[in-house]
């Protein structure tokens, strides 16, 4: 068993979050990450109140936390307090400034999450009291920025110091990745991209099919498929997905694209239906290269860990 502070105060058996994401973290997915010792995320991404109750509906009993895309929150205030009112066991903002709604999360006893691209993002998480700070690299899945994990996380603990708790994001999806997140000082990781290739996932099933053969080479980072969505996000933010046929067809020609995307909104939306891999984003990271199955939630959190024991024994060994 791996014990840091984010296990001891989350009471969690495994230093893992599943990330909030967006068509994919449902209740089901949230739920066997959290009975599998991890701490599961609901994905309440742009803010659709129907999918949220159904989510905590699929959850049961198990404790869940839920995250928010804080730049589409201030659309729909209410669907904070109704996720607070589900008493969740954690509140994840990411992408924009989450001062906003500090106070009603504090209120609601709900520790709070802030994922962070930016140095300057880290300034507002502290200010807005953050209790556990994610610190999010280029390599992941969806939206993000420009900075690299690996130099990302180490500088985001030393700027917050030892008492807040830091998980980090983006490319991790193993033991490896994990015990490489605790040696930059992390005290645990998010995954999105590896979960998102869980059998519990809503993930289109051939989706998930073509990125267990893609090779990290094959994401980008790209505005195209927001603009297919209407979708109109504030920068720094691109979302990596893999670089297919609907991405090199739009990608670098934004203004063309918009004038059309609305007239080919009803298409995109029947690709991505379909689970068409070509003709609609597939939202993956860079770890796409080193998913190789699908798997249960349990069965990724149980061969994280144990992977992760096994190399920092390795690394111990190497001592003299
Ligand atoms: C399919 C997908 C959808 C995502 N949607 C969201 C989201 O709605 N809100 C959010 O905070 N992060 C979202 N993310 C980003 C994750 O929070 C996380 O930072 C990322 O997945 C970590 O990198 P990884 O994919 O390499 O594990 C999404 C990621 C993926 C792969």
């Amino acid at each position: 068993m791996i014990s840091t502070r984010f296990t001891e105060r989350f009471e969690l058996e495994a230093p893992i979050a599943s990330a909030p994401m967006a068509f994919a973290a449902g209740g089901e997915l949230a739920a066997a990450v959290s009975a599998a010792g991890g701490l599961g995320l609901i994905g309440g991404a742009y803010g659709d109140p129907a999918f949220l109750e159904n989510a905590f509906r699929a959850a049961g009993n198990t404790a869940v936390g839920c995250g928010f895309i804080t730049w589409r929150l201030s659309e729909n205030r209410a669907l904070l307090t109704a996720a607070l009112s589900h008493q969740p066991c954690a509140m994840m903002l990411s992408f924009g400034d989450p001062a906003p709604y500090r106070d009603e999360i504090a209120a609601a006893g709900v520790p709070l999450i802030c994922q962070v691209q930016t140095m300057a993002h880290v300034d507002d998480a502290m200010t807005a009291g953050a209790d556990v700070i994610v610190a999010q690299g280029s390599e992941a899945g969806g939206h993000g920025a420009t900075r690299a994990t690996m130099t990302l996380v180490p500088e985001v603990r030393d700027a917050i110091g030892e008492d807040v708790i830091l998980l980090a994001a983006g490319g991790i999806a193993d033991g490896r990745g994990l015990a490489a997140a605790l040696a930059l000082g992390a005290d645990g990781v998010l995954m999105g991209s590896r979960f998102w290739a869980a059998r519990e996932a809503l993930t289109h099933p051939r989706h998930q099919a073509v990125a267990v053969e893609a090779d990290g080479d094959a994401t980008i980072r790209q505005r195209a498929a927001d603009i297919a969505r209407g979708y109109d996000w504030p920068k720094p933010f691109t979302a990596r997905v893999l670089n297919n046929a609907f991405v090199q067809r739009w990608e670098g020609r934004a203004a063309e694209h918009a004038a059309v995307a609305e007239a080919e909104r009803p298409a995109y939306g029947e690709a991505l239906a379909r689970g068409d891999p070509d003709e609609a984003a597939v939202f993956v990271g860079e770890a796409t290269g080193i998913i190789r199955d699908i798997a249960s939630a349990g069965e990724i959190i149980a061969r994280t860990v144990a992977e992760a024991e096994a190399v920092i024994r390795r690394s111990a060994a190497l001592l003299r």
